[in-house]
Parts: C-alpha cells; structure tokens; sequence
C-alpha cells in the first residue's frame, strides 16, 4: 500500500484557491492513501471566531462533498484537516474519506494549541479507529499538538491502529523528539503531514515548519520533507506489519504491559 504526505502551505482565507491546489494533488497522484495537513482549507492563526465563521463549514458542506466523491471516483483514501461547523461551534477537525462512504469519519482535535482556543471547541469525538475492512487496514488520527500526549497515540494504537495519521501545522521543533518514539513504542506507522510555510497576524508571525514525514513500527524515518518547500513524500508500507507487537520470541509490548501499576 502506498501513502502519499502533501506538505504545502495554505493561503490565509483563500479557501478557493487553497481546494483547488489540494484537488490537483489529489488528481495528480497515484497512491493509495492521500494525507494532508491540519487546517488546509483555510490556514491557521485565526485571530477568532468571527473571522473563523465564514471560512468554516459543515460536514455537508462543499469540501467535505468533494473530498467524498473524489475517494469513491479515484478509489483512494483521502485524510484532511478543515474548520468544521456543527451548530453553533466549531472544531479543528480531520476528514477521512474513503471509497466506500459508509466509513466516512471526522475526529476533532482534543487537544487546542495556543490561540486556537480563541477559535475553535475543542474536540469531542475522542480518539478512534476506523476499521476500513474493504482494505484491511485500522487508521487512527490525531491532530498536530494531540501528540504531546502520549495518551492519543497509545489510545489508538491500543484500539488497533495499524497507521497513525497526524495532520499537522507545527511551529516548534520539539516533535522531532518524540514523533519517531509514537512509532517505536506502539509498533504503529505513523505519517506527519505538515504544513510549511508562515502566517502573520496582528503582528505576529508563526512560522510552520514543514518536515513531514514517515515513520515505521520501529521508528524509523522512511522519508521526509524540506522544512519550507511544498512537496509531496510518498512511502510504501505494509499495514499489517503493526498487528504483531513483539520484537523478540518473549516480548509483546501490548501483552507485557502492566496497567495495574501504572498510577
Ligand atoms: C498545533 O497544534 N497546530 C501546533
């Protein structure tokens, strides 16, 4: 199976412009599954909700109707991050589309960065994998800043997650640190699709730094992009290789685990 990491930089409130670009990569690929950064819609640093609002949609909006009718036409996967309307609030969320839309799924961000808490609820659909049978294949999502909990990734790895997707609009460099350990300690893959790129508002500046990139159940990087070129990073990887979680004839990482003793 073969996943492809777009990493680009969104244009601030150009929604238009910024579905085209994502509908072209998707047209211009071949891989199975197509992964995009958080917010790709519409950018990040929203000052609030009122100018959050009219960029915003519903699940039965325009983006979500497309990225739906693309994965069934082109039979692919197609995971996105966009600022999802329901009712009055709304999420930073991740779509996942696949060719049969009955396993359609959103997940909202639990956990809000910074000023995001200005603009958006956070999360409420908590972390799940979708079990896409027609494939074979569990994927789990967290968004950007859910990964300095190790809680999310554990969470869907102990759910069956064979791969970890996690759109994401980093600006520090911490998560070079610990994104290679996710893998390592869930024996999960894990794909990082990040935005480049930079934003200013009311003076000021956040800087995305690009990096995307792959990882396998022992950790390793099996690709990555420049810190501030758009790109495109597809990996080949074979899902099922997650299922087994020992690493010699006596350790299982998920049976050896002792919860009982972790307070
Ligand atoms: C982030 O959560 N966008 C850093």
């Amino acid at each position: 199976m073969k996943i492809t990491i777009v990493q680009f930089a969104p244009i601030f409130g150009e929604k238009e412009n910024n579905i085209e670009k994502i509908i072209n990569y998707i047209k211009s690929d071949s891989a199975d599954i197509i992964l995009f950064p958080e917010l790709c819609t519409t950018g990040y640093f929203f000052t609030g909700r009122a100018e959050l609002s009219p960029v915003a949609e519903y699940r039965e909006g325009e983006f979500c109707s497309e990225m739906k009718q693309l994965a069934v036409e082109r039979n692919i996967i197609i995971i996105a991050g966009f600022a999802e309307k329901a009712a009055d609030k709304i999420y930073n969320s991740c779509g996942l589309f696949f060719p049969k839309p009955e396993y359609n799924s959103i997940y909202r961000k639990t956990h809000l960065f910074y000023k995001e808490k200005f603009s958006f609820e956070a999360g409420d659909t908590g972390f799940f994998v979708v079990d896409y049978k027609e494939w074979d294949i569990r994927i789990g999502t967290m968004i950007c800043y859910d990964w300095r909990f190790p809680e999310s990734a554990r969470s869907l790895a102990l759910q069956g997650a064979d791969l970890i997707v996690c759109p994401s609009n980093l600006v520090t460099d911490v998560w070079q640190n610990v994104m290679s350990a996710r893998a390592l300690e869930n024996m999960v893959w894990l794909a990082v699709s990040n935005r480049c790129g930079t934003e200013s508002r009311n003076g000021e500046e956040l800087v995305f730094k690009g990096n995307s990139a792959m990882y396998d159940t022992y950790g390793r990087q099996l690709g990555i992009c420049s810190a501030d070129n758009e790109e495109a990073l597809t990996i080949e990887f074979q899902p099922h290789t997650s299922r087994n979680k020992s690493f010699n004839e006596f350790n299982d990482i998920f049976n050896d685990r002792r919860p009982e003793y972790y307070k």
